[in-house]
């Protein structure tokens, strides 16, 4: 039986942290730093600079990712990038990635887009077509630049969000890697968290900007981030004590406090990046994943549990054996 095993993590996050009080200075808003901290666990994010796009990140933090697996870009036979901030409308995100890592052996790029779940998706697409014996080694990126469509003067989202890219390289095994992964969707929810916008007759069409119902995100989020994770480890005939690291999206600190909670699962054992990072949507768990490996944290033989909640509505995770 072919197995799958993450062989490598990588992460870019652009220029320096910005905090909220400079945040709020630069754009006047009416907020405050506490207000951010005490609702959202928020400190800091990183904002790309103009002309700066997902693919620029996602290169950075795929080149890292390759040097820790120990293989180069022509090594791969499939790169799939998660985004909800492509570079176009197209070519896919994957496709430019590929060019600007120099792959030019004809492997398979696209793009996958399931909002804040995106990574988690694009990992269990992956996961399929390695364990089916299509694929060798892909490179998995969660890249995102939604500082692009935010709403600089509507508080309730702009404080929320950052920018960033994270990577793996997943590669065919003889033992076992990923262990079970589910993913969902229910589109009857896609109003409370959309970008209902579209580009028409050159112009844009609707509403360019992030729009969100926080309260009912909030809500939904930690219901179904919990059932995901019983989910993935029923099916693996395992019991979250066995869990040594949750990585959920990094959402809002109060939203992943709650699905450890839920989930009995101490706080110690949950990697946090969103004080540092804020929201990167489909990037937030392979960042989270790659600081939690780099500063030692996690180590090899672990079991980890990855999960995503976004727009969509869309969830899913992975458990697996690092
Ligand atoms: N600074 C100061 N006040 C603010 C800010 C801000 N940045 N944002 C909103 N407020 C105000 C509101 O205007 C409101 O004022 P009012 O009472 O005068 O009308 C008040 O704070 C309370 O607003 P609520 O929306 O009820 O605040 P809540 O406690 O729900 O916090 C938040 C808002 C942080 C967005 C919360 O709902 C939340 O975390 N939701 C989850 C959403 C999330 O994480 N989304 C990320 C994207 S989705 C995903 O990744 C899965």
């Amino acid at each position: 039986m072919i197995h799958t095993r993450v062989s490598g993590t990588g992460s870019y996050l652009p220029g320096e942290p910005i905090g909220n009080t400079e945040l709020i200075e630069r754009y006047k808003l009416d907020s405050s730093d506490d207000w951010i901290i005490e609702r959202t666990g928020i400190r800091t994010r990183h904002l790309a600079p103009a002309g700066v796009a997902s693919s620029d990140l996602a290169l950075e933090a795929s080149r890292r990712a390759l040097q820790a697996a120990g293989c180069e870009a022509n090594d791969l036979d499939l790169i799939i990038v998660a985004t909800s901030t492509p570079d176009y409308i197209f070519p896919s995100t994957a496709a430019l990635l590929q060019h600007k890592l120099g792959n030019d052996n004809g492997a398979a790029a696209f793009d996958v887009q399931a909002v804040c779940s995106g990574f988690v998706y694009a990992m269990t697409i992956a996961e399929k077509f390695i364990r089916s014996g299509s694929h060798k080694r892909a490179l998995v990126v969660g890249a995102e630049v939604f500082s692009r469509i935010l709403d600089w003067s509507d508080r309730g989202t702009c404080v929320l969000f950052g920018d960033g890219a994270g990577a793996v390289v997943l590669e065919a095994a003889n033992e076992p890697g990923i262990l079970a992964s589910a993913f969902h969707a229910d589109g009857s929810h896609h109003g409370i968290l959309s970008v209902p916008g579209q580009v028409c007759g050159g112009t844009v069409t609707g509403d360019p900007f992030l729009r969100m119902d926080g309260q009912a995100v909030f809500k939904f989020a930690v219901r179904v981030l919990a059932e995901v994770a019983h989910e993935v480890l029923d099916a693996a005939g395992m019991t979250t004590s066995q869990v040594d690291w949750l990585i959920p999206h990094q959402a809002n600190v109060r939203i992943l406090q709650s699905t450890a909670r839920k989930l009995h699962l101490a706080p110690e054992n949950c990697v946090v990046t969103v004080a540092e990072h804020g929201n990167t949507s489909a990037a937030s768990i392979p960042l989270a994943f790659d600081e939690a490996v780099r500063d030692g944290r996690i180590k090899r033989g672990q079991h980890l549990l990855l999960e995503g909640v976004g727009g969509g509505f869309t969830w899913g995770a992975a458990l697996l054996k690092f």
